[in-house]
């Protein structure tokens, strides 16, 4: 009975195999797409994305089919999803967990790509695949994050939309022309929802087969840094190769289930996470007619709203906002350049020298600093802080060219580790 099922699922495979190249595309980039055989634990966040972003898609497709995106009832079908939705609060604190979990992810696999060097030759255009999906999960999040019209939804979007108006001569138009009002409203808030729910997720989407078609045209790096199609066996396969199928797969699925059990605890126990998940002001209405004291933007955003504020002088006749509005801009951008910064001669961290590791170390505690000191109301000693860490961020990028190329590095080894 079995082998009657299989073969008929072989035939069918076949049938399709001659109209479609399956088989072809599963051997390039799963059954035959050769990984190096040291991958760690660093390496797991690439799948672990996709993960999140499938969970994204599939939950936001269930919360569609109950929220409405009008400014009058938007906040009511969002508690409606929560009473009387069967399920729907399981629905909802899913997407709303899946949104912290994708930048948690998405942070940890850019620090793998910084620490090992795998922005470097032949992975620039990667590397510049990957920030265009980074900015486009931060444009993504920003715009679902006004979609259940709270407080801090409402009160969020007006601060960052209003932020453009800083920029000279176009900057009001700029922001009259995003909101598509004078003040953050209904219409505002249709076109977010047509930029949350279609257009970045396509975008991303399509961004992602980008992503990996450019990882399997160049190979994977490792945590070695070393070229393994440099040396190949008789078959003409890299020694220091192993199958993606089944190697990787079955060491990536226990990865998949810590990620899926770890989600379920902050779903299941704290999904508000005390309040950096979802802030406490968002489950008030939005209410145009009265500003929150305090309003700052969720947690993975807040090391860049820090820097928008720790500008705090004019200077050569521009006013501070608009210096913070650039520094904002160019704390997220300077990433794109990280390919053409490293001079260093190897591309691993474990065969750098002091000066590199003191610098990542450096700009990864003033990242942390900055992202949480944008959660709290600045005082004059945190806005000092902020101007330090603001200091040390940009010092890391900027001397970069120069302390790679200076620091004493180790030799690498001809084979992986
Ligand atoms: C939706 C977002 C993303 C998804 C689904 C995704 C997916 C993946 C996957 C599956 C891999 C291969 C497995 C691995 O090396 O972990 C990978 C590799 C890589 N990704 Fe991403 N990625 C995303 C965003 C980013 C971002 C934001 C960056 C950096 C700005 C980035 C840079 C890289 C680099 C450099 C590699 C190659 C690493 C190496 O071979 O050492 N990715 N990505």
């Amino acid at each position: 009975m079995k082998s009657v099922i299989v073969k008929n699922l072989l035939g069918l495979r076949n049938w399709v195999d001659e109209r479609f190249p399956l088989m072809q595309l599963w051997n390039e980039h799963v059954g035959q797409y050769y990984a190096p055989k040291n991958f760690n634990f660093w390496y797991y966040f690439g799948v672990l994305a996709l993960v999140v972003l499938v969970i994204q898609i599939v939950t936001g497709i269930w919360l569609v089919m109950s929220y409405k995106p009008d400014a009058n009832v938007a906040f009511a079908s969002v508690e409606y999803i929560m009473r009387d939705v069967e399920w729907g609060w399981l629905i909802r604190y899913m997407h709303s967990t899946g949104a912290s979990f994708f930048f948690i992810v998405i942070y940890l696999h850019m620090f793998r790509g910084i620490m090992y060097g795998s922005y470097q030759k032949p992975r620039e255009l990667l590397w510049i695949l990957g920030m265009c999906l980074y900015l486009a999960l931060m444009a993504e999040a920003f715009f679902g994050y006004l979609l259940p019209w709270g407080q801090m939804s409402y009160w969020g979007a007006q601060v960052i939309i209003s932020l453009f108006g800083a920029i000279p001569f176009v900057g009001e138009t700029l922001s009259l022309w995003i909101r598509g009002d004078y003040v953050v409203s209904d219409i505002t808030l249709n076109r977010f929802f047509a930029f949350h729910v279609i257009a970045l997720p396509f975008a991303i989407a399509g961004l992602v087969v980008l992503h990996i078609l450019a990882l399997h045209h160049v190979g994977s790096n490792n945590p070695d840094g070393i070229d393994i199609k440099a040396n190949k066996n008789a078959q003409g396969k890299p020694v220091d190769g192993i199958p993606f199928h089944p190697y990787y797969t079955t060491k990536d699925a226990p990865a998949v289930v810590a990620l899926l059990i770890l989600m379920a605890v902050v779903i299941f126990f704290a999904p508000e996470m005390g309040g950096y998940f979802l802030e406490h002001n968002n489950f008030v209405p939005a209410d145009p007619l009265k500003t929150p004291e305090h309003i700052a933007p969720v947690w993975y955003f807040t090391p860049f709203y820090s820097i928008l504020r720790a500008n705090t002088v004019n200077f050569f006749m521009v006013p501070a906002k608009l210096w913070g509005v650039i520094f904002m801009g160019l704390g997220t951008m300077v990433f794109f350049l990280l390919p053409w910064l490293d001079k260093g001669k190897v591309r691993s961290i474990r065969y750098r020298g002091w000066i590199y590791k003191t610098a990542l170390g450096l700009f990864v505690v003033s990242f942390l600093i900055l992202g949480y000191l944008g959660l709290l109301p600045p005082t004059p000693a945190r806005t000092a802080l902020a101007q330090v860490c603001t200091v040390i961020y940009f010092l890391f990028f900027l001397l970069m060219p120069f302390y790679t190329k200076w620091d004493k590095t180790k030799p690498v080894p001809e084979r992986v580790t």
